[in-house]
């Protein structure tokens, strides 16, 4: 069977053969086919804007692959650190390579004074962290002037490194501000997670020694949201990466989509959810609610996932082993029974709504002490490898910068009218 469509232009009456190109139409050849005419298309439901071999994602089949390696082996097997390599690279890396690499980013954690004084410092006392984190990754930019240089690999590599260390820096800086609390310097005796939940829940004494199993459990959280291909806060940063902005403001206005509550703030509006739902006989009622349109189950249903998110089977096992160290979270009981009403409700069946990573994440991190708007800032810190591995993906593969096509549907043509003659 021959691998093209044809379409024909009922306007002219004529016909061509467009080809297929690994299962889609390529533009190139559209264009060169069919002069002039174009897709309207504003979410991208139906267009690659990239091709990308970092992540897999088969949304109807549940799987979620790194470089070809299941995240369920990931998730099991490895470490964030080690999974941000090998977004970045593409390999695992050697033991040798593993050291060098922890060590540099180990050594990277620090932030200069003068981010903490003068901006982190500089917010209103109520200020959202995700919103100082955002400002503080664009702020960065103006302290390695270098990033500017984006063909350099080495630069690029060592500005890579320096997100990727600072990110919990920065994090937990932005919630001790919060909460009146002195900053925490980097301890670069700790792992990555181990050091991040220092800085955030140290207090007099002289070591902070997370609980290793809630260090694990974070750190596995983090793994399971280093990347997700090529999602809403990714593909702001290949668009304003394609315009060779530095990795730092490219990082922020990626940090500022994954702040919009369609995004990093589901697992938030699960917490409030299965706060407001309260006890577990209002359940059934709720879901009643809404089939009949009255909002949505929030951390149920995904744009890609049409079966199980495979993150989420995964935050439900780390779920359990977090809450024998905090004591179960009450709301547990209210999302367990949620999930197994949905999961047997032909509302929730027929439509292919099952639970999403954001379902139980909440939950965990709520049981851990994090409270509710340090969730996209928790979010943000994993995020930043995988952004940064479409970035340099981006850079290597493309010249051109994205800028999508528009339907314009203003107003026609017209004579400039002086302001007094205005109706
Ligand atoms: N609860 C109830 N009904 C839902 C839900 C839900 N959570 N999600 C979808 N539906 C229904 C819709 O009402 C619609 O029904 P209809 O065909 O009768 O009109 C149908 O399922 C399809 O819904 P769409 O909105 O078209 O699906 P889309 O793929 O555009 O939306 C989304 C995906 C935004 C994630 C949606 O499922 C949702 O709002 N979920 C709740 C919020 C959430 O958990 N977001 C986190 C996503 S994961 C992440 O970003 C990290």
């Amino acid at each position: 069977m021959a691998e093209t469509i044809t379409v024909t232009d009922n306007r002219t009456g004529e016909s061509v053969e467009i080809p297929i190109v690994d299962g889609g139409v390529d533009a190139a050849e559209w264009r060169k086919l069919m002069p002039g005419t174009w897709f309207y298309d504003p979410a991208f439901m139906t267009t690659a804007a990239t091709s990308s071999g970092i992540t897999e994602l088969d949304g109807e089949a549940g799987i979620l692959r790194y470089q070809g390696y299941p995240i369920e082996q990931l998730a099991e097997h490895s470490s964030y650190l080690e999974v941000a390599y090998l977004l970045i690279h593409g390999e695992l890396p050697t033991e040798d390579q593993y050291s060098v690499w922890n060590h540099e980013i180990t050594y990277h954690t620090f932030i200069h004074e003068n981010v903490r004084k003068r901006f982190m410092e500089g917010f209103h006392y109520d200020a959202h962290p995700m919103g100082m984190l955002v400002s503080a990754l664009a702020a960065l930019s103006t302290f390695y002037r270098e990033a500017k240089d984006i063909q350099d690999p080495e630069i690029r590599d060592k500005q890579i490194v320096r997100l990727i260390a600072k990110m919990p820096t920065l994090a937990a800086c932005a919630y001790r501000f919060g909460v009146g609390m002195p900053f925490v310097y980097p301890d670069n005796s700790l792992d990555f997670t181990s050091n991040f939940l220092s800085m955030m829940f140290k207090v007099a004494e002289p070591r902070f020694d997370a609980n290793p199993v809630l260090s694990k459990a974070l750190d596995t959280l983090f793994i399971l949201h280093a990347d997700h291909e090529q999602n809403c806060s990714t593909t702001a940063m290949r668009v304003i990466g394609s315009a060779h902005a530095d990795p730092y403001v490219a990082s922020a206005g990626a940090a500022a989509a994954l702040y919009g509550p369609r995004h990093g703030g589901a697992n938030e509006a699960v917490v409030k959810m299965l706060t407001e739902i309260g006890s577990y006989e209002n359940v059934e009622p709720f879901i009643e609610s809404v089939k009949e349109g009255k909002g949505r189950l929030q951390g149920f249903g995904h744009r890609v996932y049409k079966s199980y998110d495979p993150r989420a089977r995964i935050v439900k096992q780390t779920a359990d082993q977090v809450f024998e160290v905090t004591g179960k979270n009450p709301l547990l009981d209210i999302a367990l029974k949620l999930e197994e009403v949905a999961l047997n409700d032909d509302y929730f069946v027929s439509r292919k709504l099952y639970p999403n990573v954001d379902f139980y994440s909440g939950l965990i991190y709520q049981a851990m002490k994090f409270p509710v708007d340090m969730f996209p800032v928790l979010f943000a810190i994993p995020r930043v490898s995988g952004w940064l591995a479409h970035w340099g993906e981006m850079l290597a593969q493309s010249s051109k910068i994205a800028r999508p096509r528009q339907l314009y549907v203003g107003a026609e043509v017209r004579d400039y009218v002086p302001m007094d003659a205005r109706a």
